[in-house]
């Protein structure tokens, strides 16, 4: 089991530390090696994904990814900006089915912004396309418009696109992942306007065909917004493309009301992942000791789960997690009256402790 860590900006060398230590414990014999990725990356290769990077993520078997991103960056033309690093990642790696778990954690269901009834005992699973759409579609550029309201007036545009194959590979995984949960699909898309939504909604009602004991239901994307907050339980697994999921996936985090806790995967067909918390740098709290590593630790079990076939160890990581928060140990983000309050290294001492 070969792991690329790769920390980044901001919290991400405390928080992967973090993780890093709860797997060394766990012996599992893992060979794990760093590289620097992002703005670090930039900083000191005048590259946020260089080669040697690039290189490692190809030939390990999972990257355990901190988070990238500094305000610093915003100036640098787009080739050179640290999010280019987790773009090109996925590209490269080909990590087109991206999980986001939503959980709401018995004792922090009061962080939610919503009523403590409506996200109670919430888990559901946003299923995002990561490869494909409007994000990587060509062509795509700025020029000078021809025709429409202003012709001569400079326009930017950009192409939304996906092939069948595309959808169906992510639809399988949906319906797969379905089936280890609650046997409900909410396929979310835009088909009453666009043609590539029309395409999803098509191939995904064949696509169900093969799964008879899985329940599929299609939304709107604005209307998936809307029920989301209104009433998010009633999702168990939601599938959607590129964009579409990376709007939900943040909306859907928040139901938790501690983005600080949640993990994610983006995996490819050969069940090679990258692995990261589902929030970003937080260059605010950069080096302050104060980040909740837990969704960072979150993440490497997930890892262990999905991309190094150690279900056990994943189990032991999600249980010690469980009884750290039970125990009332908080950071700051999900701090309240009553509990305790920790740093981001005592946090990871605390989980380690609590794996038994
Ligand atoms: C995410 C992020 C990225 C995305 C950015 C950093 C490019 O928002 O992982 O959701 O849009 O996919
Ligand atoms: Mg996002």
């Amino acid at each position: 089991m070969k792991i690329a860590v790769m920390a980044g900006d901001g919290i991400g060398t405390e928080i992967t530390a973090e993780a890093v230590k709860v797997l060394k414990v766990l012996g599992l014999g893992m060979e794990m090696e760093e590289a620097l990725v992002g703005g670090a990356a930039y900083d000191a290769h005048g590259h946020p994904l260089p080669e040697a990077t690039l290189n490692l993520a190809k030939t390990s078997d999972a990257i355990l990814f901190g988070a990238v991103g500094d305000w610093k960056y915003d100036k640098l033309e787009r080739q050179f900006r640290p999010e280019q690093a987790i773009l090109g990642l996925r590209k490269h790696l080909g990590l087109f089915a991206n999980f986001r778990p939503a959980i709401c954690y018995e004792q922090l269901t009061h962080a939610s912004s919503l009523k403590p009834e409506l996200v109670s005992g919430l888990d559901i699973l946003i299923m995002r396309e990561l490869t494909g759409d409007i994000y990587f579609g060509q062509p795509r550029g700025r020029r000078t418009a021809t025709d429409g309201l202003f012709p001569g007036a400079e326009e930017g545009f950009d192409t939304m696109r996906y092939t069948r194959p595309e959808i169906i590979r992510i639809g399988r995984v949906a319906f797969e992942a379905a089936r280890k949960r609650n046997r409900h699909v909410t396929s979310v898309d835009k088909s009453n306007v666009l043609e590539t939504s029309q395409l999803w909604r098509d191939t995904m009602v064949e696509l169900g065909k093969e799964y008879p004991d899985v329940t599929l239901e299609h939304m709107y994307i604005d209307n998936a917004a809307m029920q989301l907050v209104k009433e998010p339980k009633k999702f168990d697994v939601v599938v959607t493309g590129n964009m579409f999921g990376d709007i939900l996936s943040d909306e859907a985090s928040m139901l938790t009301g501690s983005i600080g806790m949640l993990p994610s995967a983006s995996l490819n067909d050969k069940k090679q992942g990258l692995y990261e918390p589902s929030h970003g740098s937080a260059p605010d709290i950069a080096g302050k000791g104060v980040a909740n590593p837990l969704a960072t630790i979150l993440s490497a079990a997930m890892m262990l789960r999905y991309s190094l076939d150690q279900a056990e160890a994943a189990d032991r990581i999600e249980a010690a997690v469980k009884k750290v928060l039970a125990q009332g140990l908080r950071t700051p983000d999900i701090y309240s009256v009553g509990t305790t309050r920790v740093g981001t290294r005592e946090m990871g001492d605390a989980v380690v402790k609590a794996l038994g």
